[in-house]
């Protein structure tokens, strides 16, 4: 029996709040250091949540943002493999971007570390949503918005077939003639498409459990479509049960409409601030609340094409684009906040500092019966948690999972070794495999 519900963490805070740094206490680690993420990945361990995830988006933000950012934007392979030797359970998964990576470094670097974890690897598949980043990596600029995602199928294509490079039984060290891998069970991609000539093989085994596992978050046409086809699991954003359930629906038919036998797990983000009674988690708030800098989230709406310079904060909220070539989910969820009835910039400003997925703040029980209610719609397999201050994971997995396990929610303890058995999925056979 598989855990009814899934939780990945955002291990670092200061990607869900860029002000939660100024929370440090004293002889803490600094919020985003690695010091923070092991703390962090251990304590999450031991309550038995499914993964860390890091986040990545190859780009240090709008230059009016650099001021008040933490400078700890690492690569998120280096950070995984760090957290994979101090940790033995939990599930590691990291973002990898297919518009930027090639796909044989890609599908070597998350392979690698589905290694060095013993199977405990996931990939965020991400097309990049940033001009920013583009400017990183090329001088002509991000491709269109379901070109990536045209891109990224075939760079997905060819991953899974570099992944699949020996047979499961390909080794076969035989000392005496000094044969180490059987040769008629190595496979070459030897893929020629629109985007890639990739040839192949990787000289890697697969992994313990077999592949690492696919996450995707597509909310377009294009990546909804994308993720039904590829993803395992699929991470939204959602503004309430109704629409995370009609969303989940959509995103099973079309991946039944696809030909997959089994349907992608669907976790939306979810942020929130405790305490132990609904007062002390608005005192809580108050307090994120005023570590927020006006600057810094002006700075970062541009990222999507959302401009509120110069505006008084008491302004109304004025009429937001209808449509970007960045971030077309992360915009419909802004103009779904920005439409809030009274809602003015300041209001605005601060809303989003913290997120913009679905956020609580109250007592475990209040977020406990939320999931709950969710789950029981049908519109949640589990969440992508994204705390708001350092500490909050902590309280989460100390105060609200015995609620869920007391329901029969979630597990007492991990039931099994790999990430794909903790999310209950199941190992992908080589495609040779009993022929
Ligand atoms: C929980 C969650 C985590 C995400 N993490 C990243 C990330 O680390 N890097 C990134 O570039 N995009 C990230 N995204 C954005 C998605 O990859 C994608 O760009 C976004 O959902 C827009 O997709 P769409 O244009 O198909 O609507 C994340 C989205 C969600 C919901």
């Amino acid at each position: 029996m598989t855990s009814a519900l899934h939780f990945l963490v955002v291990a670092n805070v200061t990607r869900t709040n860029l002000n939660s740094w100024r929370a440090q206490r004293h002889g803490d680690p600094l919020p985003g250091s690695l010091d923070f993420l092991v703390q962090e990945a251990q304590a999450l361990e031991s309550a038995a949540i499914d993964g860390v995830f890091l986040t990545d988006t190859l780009f240090f933000g709008d230059r009016g943002t650099w001021p008040y950012r933490v400078t700890d934007d690492f690569d998120p392979f280096t950070l995984a493999a760090a957290l994979a030797m101090a940790t033995n359970r939990i599930g590691l998964v990291v973002t990898g971007s297919t518009t930027f990576e090639a796909p044989y470094t890609l599908a070597r670097q998350v392979l690698s570390l589905d290694h060095v974890s013993a199977g405990r690897a996931g990939w965020n598949i991400v097309t990049t949503w940033a001009a920013e980043a583009a400017d990183n990596f090329r001088a002509d600029g991000l491709p269109e918005h379901d070109e990536r995602y045209r891109q990224a199928q075939e760079a997905v294509d060819v991953i899974r077939a570099l992944w699949d490079s020996l047979e499961d039984d390909a080794v076969v060290a035989d000392h005496a003639r000094g044969v180490f891998t059987d040769p008629a069970k190595i496979h070459v991609a030897d893929h020629h498409g629109t985007y890639y000539d990739v040839r192949g093989p990787l000289g890697a085994r697969r992994s313990r459990q077999g592949r690492p596992v696919l996450f995707q978050a597509g909310s377009s046409g294009a990546g909804v479509a994308f993720a039904a086809r590829n993803a395992e699991v699929v991470f939204t954003m959602q503004g309430d049960a109704s629409a995370g359930a009609a969303f989940r629906d959509r995103v099973r038919s079309e991946a039944h409409a696809a030909g997959r036998t089994s349907a992608p797990l669907v976790t939306p983000q979810l942020s929130f601030v405790l305490g132990s009674t609904d007062e002390e988690a608005e005192r809580t708030d108050e307090y994120i609340g005023g570590l927020f800098v006006p600057e810094l989230q002006i700075a970062k709406l541009q990222e999507v094409d959302i401009d509120l310079e110069g505006l008084h904060p008491d302004a109304p909220m004025p009429a937001l684009p209808e449509s970007t070539q960045k971030n077309q989910s992360a915009l419909q969820r802004y103009r779904q906040i920005a439409q809030t009835p009274g809602m003015t910039v300041g209001a605005f400003l601060a809303r989003t500092a913290s997120g913009f997925g679905t956020r609580v703040v109250g007592t475990p029980e209040r977020l406990a019966d939320l999931i709950e209610e969710w789950h029981s719609v049908g519109a949640a397999d589990g969440f992508v948690l994204a705390p708001n201050l350092p500490g909050q994971a902590a309280v989460f997995a100390q105060e609200v999972l015995p609620i869920l396990r007391e329901r029969g929610l979630f597990r007492h303890d991990y039931e099994g070794e790999t990430l794909r058995e903790h999310f209950g999925l199941e190992y992908p056979e080589h495609p040779a495999a009993g022929r």
